[in-house]
């Protein structure tokens, strides 16, 4: 046995997590709204949304009524043969506001980008125009699956597996931010290099609208997005949208697509789906997809599928956040608003460049020695001295963000900044 097997826990395996370096972990009792309620100590605000999840709040009771009515009532049923109302009710809508009129489950966002990719070379092969090439962003996530890993950004994460991940074509991502005067060259470049590549037949171009999340909480312009989505028209290649953590309400709209005014071909989603209550990822697809998946022949079929598909208690969970979304879209729509005071009195501090926001995300970069990225402690520093003052943060590398729940009250969202303040000026 390892002398560091105990410090975090001696049955459980942590996700990211280097056991040899890590301080052990705090026991949460319970979610209250914004707050996580910790194992004898002072509540703490999840000003990340545990993972960029909690899009209501923790414990919101109209999601947990809504699951334990459902719970009593039929907790899961196969999928395949049978469906149910909850199903058909959150397919419905959101094919309504997706204008993607086919609705496939799996599990999270890792699989509901399989889903698309397997949908996108699949619907070329159907049609008997096998097509190979994929092109995605530098700096990409689309999660820790083979295919969700191959189309991301090669890193430290995916090392290991590196001869087991398929070619994937790469443009740079232009990112941008407050008084960036270079936005439109660098869009301008990217966009020639996507002309170049998609001479080349392409089966689909997959991104996360407006902000790469994992990559850094990097923003592009909505300008930039609607080039991109003509020139992949104009080539007649797919338009993936990869809105596992931009979608339902967290860039402003209510899908950040829709702000860019560009139209996806398949579109997988995630993480608020459920309001952040269950695990439950979906994959809209366009019927002009889903039609070249019909017909006689079995090979036509898309033989994909998770043994909790369309779990009724995630679909209830997800119809409850639905409602909430809805009722209430200035939660979402004024967001950003409430940020901007903020982010101007941060912008005087010495530290802090390349500031951005959208909608309830804000970001900036810690003007930091050493290592960029995601190896830079300077985040960790931070990421401690915000702890000490009531705040949890996880910093990427040196780029700080904040991306709340809906229900953050202005006290706490203040609380926030100033504990990113404070540990700004410890640093
Ligand atoms: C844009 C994006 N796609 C996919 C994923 C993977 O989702 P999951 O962790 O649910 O598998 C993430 C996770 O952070 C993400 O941000």
């Amino acid at each position: 046995m390892s002398k560091y097997s105990n410090i975090w826990n001696p049955n459980l395996w942590p996700p990211f997590t280097q056991i040899a370096t890590t301080t052990p972990p705090t026991k949460v009792i319970a979610g209250d709204g914004a707050l996580l309620i910790r194992d004898g100590d002072q509540p703490i605000i999840d000003a990340i949304s545990s993972w960029w999840v909690t899009l209501h709040g923790h414990s919101h009771p109209y999601i947990s009524n809504a699951i334990a009515t459902q719970a009593e009532r039929l907790e899961q049923v196969i999928f395949a043969d049978f469906v149910h109302p909850q199903a058909e009710n959150l397919a419905r809508r959101l094919s309504e506001i997706t204008k993607l009129q086919r609705l496939f489950f799996s599990d999270n966002g890792s699989t509901a980008v399989e889903v698309a990719l397997k949908i996108a070379c699949q619907w070329w092969q159907n049609r008997q125009e096998p097509r190979q090439q994929l092109i995605a962003f530098q700096g990409a996530y689309h999660g820790d699956t083979f295919g969700a890993m191959a189309l991301g950004e090669r890193n430290l994460f995916n090392a290991p597996f590196e001869n087991m991940l398929f070619p994937v074509s790469r443009l740079p991502w232009p990112a941008t931010w407050w008084e960036d005067d270079e936005v439109e060259q660098k869009e301008a470049r990217v966009i020639t290099q996507l002309e170049k590549l998609l001479e080349t037949p392409t089966v689909a171009v997959i991104l996360e609208p407006l902000v790469q999340g994992a990559g850094g909480m990097s923003m592009v312009r909505p300008e930039f997005l609607a080039k991109v989505e003509e020139r992949i028209k104009q080539a007649g290649a797919l338009l993936i949208a990869d809105e596992v953590l931009t979608g339902f309400g967290r860039c402003g709209s209510f899908f950040a697509f829709q702000q860019a005014g560009i139209q996806p071909d398949l579109l997988a989603l995630s993480k608020g789906l459920t309001g952040g209550f269950l695990p439950m990822g979906v994959t809209m697809a366009s019927e002009k997809i889903f039609t070249a998946f019909i017909g006689e022949e079995p090979k036509l079929t898309l033989w994909h599928g998770h043994s909790f598909t369309g779990n009724p208690l995630g679909c209830a969970a997800a119809n409850a956040s639905l409602d909430l979304l809805q009722n209430n879209p200035e939660k979402y729509e004024q967001f950003e608003l409430r940020h901007l005071p903020f982010l101007k009195n941060l912008s005087k501090h010495p530290l802090v460049k390349k500031i951005r926001v959208r909608g309830t995300i804000a970001a900036f970069d810690i003007q930091a020695k050493g290592p960029t990225g995601y190896l830079n402690t300077a985040g960790q520093k931070l990421k401690k001295a915000a702890i000490k003052r009531g705040v949890f943060l996880r910093p990427l590398g040196n780029v700080v963000y904040l991306l709340p729940p809906l229900c953050i009250n202005d006290s706490q969202l203040e609380q926030c900044y100033v504990a990113i303040e404070n540990g700004l000026n410890e640093l």
